[in-house]
């Protein structure tokens, strides 16, 4: 489900040849397709849409300003974690009362910030947060609203530890019973009104089972507070819906909703969704170029211009992308799958590593990958690069950040330079004493 297709051997985004995009822009080059994009966000609205819910895309995960963009045209909220995240939502032009505002660390700048811009909700995920919230909207003499963060002990056994959250040890959000307490204590203030609860639990989640179990739990919660008289206006269900990176493991999101929805139809809750990964992943690739070609041992290396700097996830997750050359003439590329990396190599294939040119071994984009034979100036697409690729990349060993691009049908435009040498250095241009 996604723009980016072989014709002819050569690689199209949308209309446009990725080989087009990289002698124009040069490589590394992040990739994005505006109608998967869309068409993605589309889905998910519709899948949802007995409920109406309010989808705010988590911007962490790919936040160009000109994607943003797309979003809120589309009708979109934003789910922000800083004040930075708060800076690129305005500037998007985002309503504010659309912006959920997660994160366990707020300064009280950026509590300041979120209340002076009236955005919709904090997800808050602790009692001294609370109180700050809530002592900072009275000095601002400003209302706001706060959905608690509850932890429900589940978790996703596919998910990376790295980057489970709904289990009950880690720093996110309160457990069941401690929710309770905290409505006891904190449920009838006026400052911030406590009035929504906010699940998050892990990310990627292949299957729906694990928010069934969540909402269950966060469902008899929201029963027994209303009870006791509190008010609850909404459920936010955070994000974590999979992406596809290895075919046919990632449901879609009819899959999701089918379980979801009934348990969440006539509750006289508003529903927040928080989705990116789903969104933005299989909406961008990026392009990269073989600068050598080595013999280690048993292994070849295709060393590229782009590495752990630009693409983190294999590094930091052990994730899979799937990689193939731009122009691989006569060569059908093989369905994406995981398994291909246990493969001998088939005709025509050669067995790579494919790392980058940072000082670590860590900095390995695929291990044992079967690839059509390669050249120097050779360019691959490493697929499904779109969310938590450039937003997580970094000018370790002081390389400048790739340029990003957006093609929409037949056009291209560049929606954010490549960075130079002097954007490396620039803030350290001026020392002043302190
Ligand atoms: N809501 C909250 C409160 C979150 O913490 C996150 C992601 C999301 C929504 C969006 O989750 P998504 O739909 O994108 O899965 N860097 C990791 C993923 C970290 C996710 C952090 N929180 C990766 O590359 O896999």
């Amino acid at each position: 489900m996604d723009a980016f297709e072989y014709r002819n051997g050569r690689l199209y985004c949308e209309d446009v040849p990725a080989d087009d995009l990289a002698d124009r822009a040069g490589t590394p080059l992040y990739v994005y397709s505006r109608r998967t994009f869309e068409l993605h966000y589309d889905r998910i609205a519709a899948a949802f849409a007995e409920l109406d819910p309010l989808i705010c895309y988590s911007i962490k995960c790919c936040a160009n300003l000109h994607l943003l963009k797309l979003m809120v045209a589309r009708g979109s909220g934003m789910d922000i974690v800083s004040g930075g995240e708060l800076h690129r939502a305005m500037a998007a032009g985002v309503d504010p009362a659309r912006i959920v505002y997660a994160g366990v660390g707020k300064t009280d700048p950026e509590i300041e910030r979120g209340i002076a811009a009236g955005i919709g909700c904090f997800n808050i995920e602790s009692e001294q947060e609370f109180e700050n919230i809530d002592a900072i909207a009275a000095r601002l003499g400003r209302t706001t609203h706060g959905a608690l963060r509850v932890n429900p002990d589940v978790a996703d056994p596919h998910t990376h530890a790295k980057t489970t959250t709904g289990a009950k040890e880690t720093k996110f959000g309160v457990d069941i019973e401690r929710a309770r307490r905290f409505f006891h204590t904190y449920g009838r203030n006026e400052n911030c009104r406590l009035d929504a609860i906010h699940l998050h639990i892990g990310s990627p989640i292949y299957s729906a089972e694990p928010y069934v179990r969540a909402i269950n739990k966060a469902m008899t919660l929201i029963d027994e507070l209303r009870s006791e008289g509190y008010t609850i206006d909404a459920i936010d269900l955070g994000g974590g819906y999979a992406a596809d990176y290895e075919t046919g493991r990632s449901p879609a999101y009819e899959a999701y909703a089918a379980a979801i929805v009934p348990l969440l139809r006539r509750r006289n809750l508003r529903v927040i969704l928080e989705p990116g990964r789903t969104i933005a992943a299989n909406a961008g690739i990026l392009l990269t170029q073989v600068q050598y070609l080595k013999t280690g041992g048993s292994r070849t290396f295709a060393i590229v211009d782009t590495g752990m700097h630009h693409l983190i996830r294999p590094a930091m997750y052990d994730a899979f992308h799937f990689i193939w050359p731009t122009r691989a003439p006569g060569m059908v590329p093989p369905r994406r799958s995981a398994q291909m990396e246990l493969q001998l190599p088939g005709a025509g294939l050669q067995t790579y590593d494919v790392v980058g040119p940072i000082c670590e071994t860590g900095d390995t984009l695929a291990k044992g990958r079967a690839l059509p034979k390669l050249s120097r100036g050779d360019r691959l697409a490493i697929f499904t690069a779109g969310a938590y690729g450039m937003a997580m990349a970094s000018n370790y060993n002081a390389f400048p950040r790739p340029a990003e691009v957006l093609v929409d049908g037949d056009r291209a435009t560049l929606i954010r330079r490549r960075e130079t040498y002097d954007d490396l250095i620039g803030p350290e241009m001026n020392p002043s004493p302190l």
